[in-house]
């Protein structure tokens, strides 16, 4: 079993396998960055597989594809069979845009994946577009049911932020209640890469606008989620992922490997150490010795939380490269 240096079981990864996109989302990457990791720098789907095992080996029993925009890159759905094979009770889960998945979707599940997430912000194209820096709704509402389709567990991530899509949390709220799928509303979280002029909501400021509408009962963390879950008087449960409150990570169970193999502790900070070399070389226990002391320094807790805002410094980790 995986603990880090403040006694919390690390049973989750996530793994970024590109930092590309096809969509510039203001709050993670509203221009191409300057240059992309080049491409030989990338892990090999055979590389990362090493590490997967490490990991599993260790303790790990939930694993979460995402970039960039996982879909991008090539034999997915070979890297997705290979960890089901390995590991077939694994909680395999991709996080997406959905763009692609009207022609993946199937792909996806056939693999062996268990669970998608997919972005949706809007159900307006425009404001979709403007989010998103393209027209993309229509695609990824066909990518959405194609995945409820293949009996995949959906569930919907959108980010609320002010003067742009805040009066659609209700109605991304009954899209998701007509399609009985499960949305987490997330906070945005500043950082350097986003676009500068946004201003999210706070999840008291979430909550607000679902109460105009709903009788709603809070239920409290499940388990190590980031997610607050929430009931609703006609019985439906929806997340509320709120990392600027102060016990969000009081139960972090996670860690990130980007696709050129940093472990990252924790989505906030800077910090990583390369798996890189280990894997290349076939190094087992050097690789696991790295992953023991990236835990040994994951930090207590993020810097998003209010009475930091005032004196701390911004984010400077991309969203692009850890996956959110
Ligand atoms: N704040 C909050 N959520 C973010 N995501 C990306 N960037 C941010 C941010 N700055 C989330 C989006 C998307 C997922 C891939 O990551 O919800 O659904
Ligand atoms: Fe791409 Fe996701 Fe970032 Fe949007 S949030 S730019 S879809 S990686």
């Amino acid at each position: 079993m995986l603990v880090d240096g403040h006694g919390r079981h690390v049973n989750y990864l996530r793994i970024s396998v590109t930092e590309r996109c096809n969509f510039r989302c203001q709050y993670c990457m509203p221009e191409k960055p300057f240059s992309w990791v080049p491409k030989e720098n990338l892990l090999t789907f055979e590389e990362l597989f090493m590490f997967v095992k490490v990991a599993i080996d260790e303790g790990v029993n939930k694993i979460r594809i995402t970039g960039g925009e996982p879909l991008l890159r090539e034999n997915l759905d070979t890297f997705i069979k290979t960890i089901s094979d390995y590991r077939p009770n694994i909680d395999l889960a991709l996080t997406t845009n959905g763009y692609l998945l009207p022609q993946t979707a199937k792909r996806l599940k056939d693999a062996g994946l268990k669970r998608l997430n997919i972005s949706l912000d809007s159900l307006k194209s425009d404001v979709a577009a403007k989010i998103a820096g393209k027209d993309v709704l229509a695609q990824v509402l066909e990518g959405i049911n194609e995945a409820i389709k293949t009996g995949l567990n959906v569930k919907i991530n959108m980010v609320p932020l002010k003067n742009i899509n805040e009066n659609e949390i209700n109605d991304i709220l009954d899209f998701c209640i007509k399609r009985q799928i499960k949305v987490r509303f997330i906070e945005y979280m500043e950082n350097t890469h986003a676009d500068s002029s946004l201003s999210g909501m706070h999840g008291r400021e979430i909550l607000t606008k679902i109460k105009e509408k709903h009788i709603i009962k809070a239920l409290g963390r499940e388990g190590a989620s980031p997610s607050f879950n929430y009931r609703l008087e006609n019985g439906y449960e929806f997340g509320l992922i709120d990392p600027h409150k102060h016990d969000f990570c009081e139960n972090c169970n996670r860690i990130r490997l980007t696709a050129e193999g940093f472990l990252i502790p924790c989505l906030y900070f800077d910090e990583a150490l390369s798996i890189a070399d280990a894997v290349k070389a076939g190094n087992i226990s050097k690789a696991t010795e790295i992953l023991t002391e990236v835990l040994r320094n994951k930090p207590k807790e993020n810097r998003w939380s209010e009475d930091e805002l005032a004196d701390r410094e911004i984010s400077k980790r991309a969203f692009y490269q850890t996956g959110g």
